[in-house]
This record gives C-alpha cells, structure tokens and sequence, in this order.
C-alpha cells in the first residue's frame, strides 16, 4: 500500500514539475494537455521516453515556418506532421549527418531502376507503393488540400530512403519507431529485420 501512494506521489511530482517547466497555458503545454486525451498511446510513449525526461515537447520536433511547403496552422502554432532527419538534427547533429551519408539514405534511389520499373508495370502503382517503398523510402509528396499537407498517395512512409520535402534523406523512424524514440528499441534484431527480411533480400 505504501509503496503505491509512493508510486502516485512520484507520478503526479513528476507530471507536475514537468508542467511546471513547460506552462500548461503555454502553446506548448496544451498540446499536451490535449493529445494525452486525444491520442493517449502516442502521450504515453513520448512521456516514458528519455525526450520528455529532457522535456523536449511535442513542439520542439512538430514545430514549422509558415514557409515550409508541410506547414499548417494547429490550434495556434504552424505545425508540420513530417519530422524530417533535418528536424531531429537540430539537437542531434551527428546522427542526423551520419544518416545523410550512409548507403540507406540511397535507398528512394531504386525507384528510378529496371527493377522498379518491372513492379510498376508488372504490378502497378499499389505494387510499387506496398512492396517496394515501404522499406526503401519514396518522395513524399505535397498535396496543398490535404489537412495536413501531405498526399495520401506518399505519406505515412517510414521507408529507410525517405525522401523529404526539406531536402534531407531517411526516416529516424524506420528504426526508432514513434513516439518512444528508443536507443534499446532500436538496437533489437527485429528493428532490422522487417526489411532485412529475405527471401530475396537474405541477410535475416
Ligand atoms: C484542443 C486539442 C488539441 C490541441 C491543443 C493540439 N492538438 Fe494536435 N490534434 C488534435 C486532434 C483532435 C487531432 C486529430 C487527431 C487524429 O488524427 O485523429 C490532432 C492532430 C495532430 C497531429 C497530426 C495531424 C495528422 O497529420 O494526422 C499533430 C502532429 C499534432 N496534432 C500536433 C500538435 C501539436 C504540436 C500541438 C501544439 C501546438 C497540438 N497538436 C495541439 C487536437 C489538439
Ligand atoms: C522527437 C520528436 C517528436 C516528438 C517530441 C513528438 N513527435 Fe509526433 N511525430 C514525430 C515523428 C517523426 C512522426 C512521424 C512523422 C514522420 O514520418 O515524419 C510523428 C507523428 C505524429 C503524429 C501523426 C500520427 C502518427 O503517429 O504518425 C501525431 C498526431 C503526433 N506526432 C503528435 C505528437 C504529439 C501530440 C506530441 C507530444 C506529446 C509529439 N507528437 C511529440 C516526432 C515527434
Ligand atoms: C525500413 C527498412 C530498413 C530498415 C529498418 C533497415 N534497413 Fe538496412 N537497408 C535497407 C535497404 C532498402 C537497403 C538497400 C540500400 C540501397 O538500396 O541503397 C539497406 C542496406 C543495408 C546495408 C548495406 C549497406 C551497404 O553499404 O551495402 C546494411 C549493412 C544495412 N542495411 C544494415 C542495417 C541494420 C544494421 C539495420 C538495423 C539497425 C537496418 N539496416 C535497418 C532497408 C532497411
Ligand atoms: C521488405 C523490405 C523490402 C522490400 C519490400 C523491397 N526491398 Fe529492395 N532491398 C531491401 C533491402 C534490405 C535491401 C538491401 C539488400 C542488400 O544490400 O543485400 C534491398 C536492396 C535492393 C536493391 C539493390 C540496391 C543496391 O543498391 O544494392 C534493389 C535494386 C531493390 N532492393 C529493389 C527493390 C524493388 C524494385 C522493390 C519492389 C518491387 C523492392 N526492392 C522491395 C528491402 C526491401
Ligand atoms: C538503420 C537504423 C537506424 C536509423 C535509420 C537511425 N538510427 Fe539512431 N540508433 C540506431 C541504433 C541501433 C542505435 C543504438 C546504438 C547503440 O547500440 O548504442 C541508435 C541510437 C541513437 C541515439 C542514441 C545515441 C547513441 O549513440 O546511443 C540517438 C540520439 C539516435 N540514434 C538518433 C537518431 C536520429 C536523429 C536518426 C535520424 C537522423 C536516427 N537515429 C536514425 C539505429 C538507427
Ligand atoms: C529539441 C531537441 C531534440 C529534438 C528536436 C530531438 N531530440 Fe532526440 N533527444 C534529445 C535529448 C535532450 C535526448 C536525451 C539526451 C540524449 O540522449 O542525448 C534525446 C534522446 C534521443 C534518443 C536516445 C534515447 C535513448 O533511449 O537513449 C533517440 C533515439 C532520439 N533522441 C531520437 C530522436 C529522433 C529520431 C528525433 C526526430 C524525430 C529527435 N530525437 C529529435 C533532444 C532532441
């Protein structure tokens, strides 16, 4: 029993001394307040990760220049729903660079390949989009009457290749999967292995 309360008392100490750094009436605070309600899974993911123990919020990775071809406006804040390795390098600089040059920010490249070309015709668009993007990445596209900017046609992507509307190249999230951003996570077989996965791609 007493260790319960103790566990409650941790819990509301630390949900409000993570408020209090970041103000509940703030931009930022409320898109807290709101998508714990609203999208409770993704808050508690970002909440037991290390981002909302260093209290990056929500903000610090979705905020956008109204200039920015995925910017929309949300609930008093440009917001894009793409973060983009360009993104994340803002505080991670040295992942972020050596992502843009690894072999794995080429893999969009194949879609301009015989091997593509053969799904498209042989399978078509859905083919090409489901069985090949998904794991290499493929251009997201802009779509200006989509609420949030990004096509149906290219978006959700996590494909290793990804490539963004910023320029940049990848997904951090084809091996850190959202919203828990994990080093552990992503040091599992597994995080590799839904693309290394053969037969035909045989490293698995
Ligand atoms: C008053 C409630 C509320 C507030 C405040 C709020 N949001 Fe949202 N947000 C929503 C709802 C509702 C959705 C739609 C959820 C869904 O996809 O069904 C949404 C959607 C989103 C999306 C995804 C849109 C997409 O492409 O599917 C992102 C990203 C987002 N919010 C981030 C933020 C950020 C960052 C803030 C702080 C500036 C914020 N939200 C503030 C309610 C809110
Ligand atoms: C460390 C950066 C980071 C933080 C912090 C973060 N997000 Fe995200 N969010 C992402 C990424 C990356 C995606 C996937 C979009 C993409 O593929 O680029 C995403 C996607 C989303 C989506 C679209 C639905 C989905 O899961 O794809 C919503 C909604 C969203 N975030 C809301 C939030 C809210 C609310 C918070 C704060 C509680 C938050 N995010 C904090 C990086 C972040
Ligand atoms: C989202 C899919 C995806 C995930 C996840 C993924 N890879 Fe890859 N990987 C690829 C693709 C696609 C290529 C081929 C790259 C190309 O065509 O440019 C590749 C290529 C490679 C190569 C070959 C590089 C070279 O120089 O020849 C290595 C090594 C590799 N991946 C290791 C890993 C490891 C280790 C992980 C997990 C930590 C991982 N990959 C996770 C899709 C993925
Ligand atoms: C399940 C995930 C996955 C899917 C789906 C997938 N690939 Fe791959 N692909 C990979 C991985 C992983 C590699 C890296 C293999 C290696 O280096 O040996 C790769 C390598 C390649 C290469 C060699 C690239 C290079 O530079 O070495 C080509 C070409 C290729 N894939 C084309 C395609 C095409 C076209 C499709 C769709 C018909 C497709 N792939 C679907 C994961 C996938
Ligand atoms: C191919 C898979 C893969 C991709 C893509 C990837 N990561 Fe990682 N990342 C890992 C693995 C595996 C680890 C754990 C390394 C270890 O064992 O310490 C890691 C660790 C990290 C760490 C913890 C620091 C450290 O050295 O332990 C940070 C921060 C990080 N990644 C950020 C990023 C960012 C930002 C991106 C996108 C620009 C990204 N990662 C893309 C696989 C990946
Ligand atoms: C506003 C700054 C900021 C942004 C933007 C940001 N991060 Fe982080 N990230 C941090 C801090 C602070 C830590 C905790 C200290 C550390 O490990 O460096 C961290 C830690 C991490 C870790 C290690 C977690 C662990 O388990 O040890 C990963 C992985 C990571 N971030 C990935 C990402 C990815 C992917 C993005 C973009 C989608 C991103 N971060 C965006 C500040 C940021």
């Amino acid at each position: 029993m007493r260790g319960v309360i103790v566990f409650a008392l941790i819990l509301v100490f630390g949900i409000s001394s993570l408020f209090a750094a970041v103000k509940e009436e703030t931009v930022a605070g409320k898109c807290m307040t709101c998508h714990k309600e609203k999208s409770m899974g993704l808050y508690n993911q970002w909440f037991q990760s290390k981002h909302a123990a260093h209290k990056v919020t929500c903000l610090d990775c979705h905020q956008a220049n109204k200039s920015e071809s995925d910017a929309y406006e949300h609930e008093g804040a440009y917001i894009a729903t793409l973060v983009t390795p360009k993104d994340c390098g803002k505080c991670h600089e040295k992942e972020a660079a050596e992502v843009q040059a690894s072999y794995h920010a080429t893999a969009g490249e194949i879609l301009d390949s015989k091997d593509a070309y053969l799904a498209h015709v042989a399978g078509g668009e859905p083919v090409a989009v489901t069985g090949c993007q998904n794991c290499h990445g493929g251009v997201v596209e802009i779509d200006p009457n989509s609420p949030n900017k990004l096509s149906l046609k290219s978006f959700p992507n996590s494909g290793i290749g990804r490539i963004n509307p910023d320029g940049s190249k990848g997904a951090c999230t084809a091996c850190h999967t959202r919203h828990s951003f994990s080093a552990a996570q992503a040091r599992q077989p597994e995080a590799c292995s839904k693309c290394h996965l053969g037969p035909d791609h045989p490293q698995k």
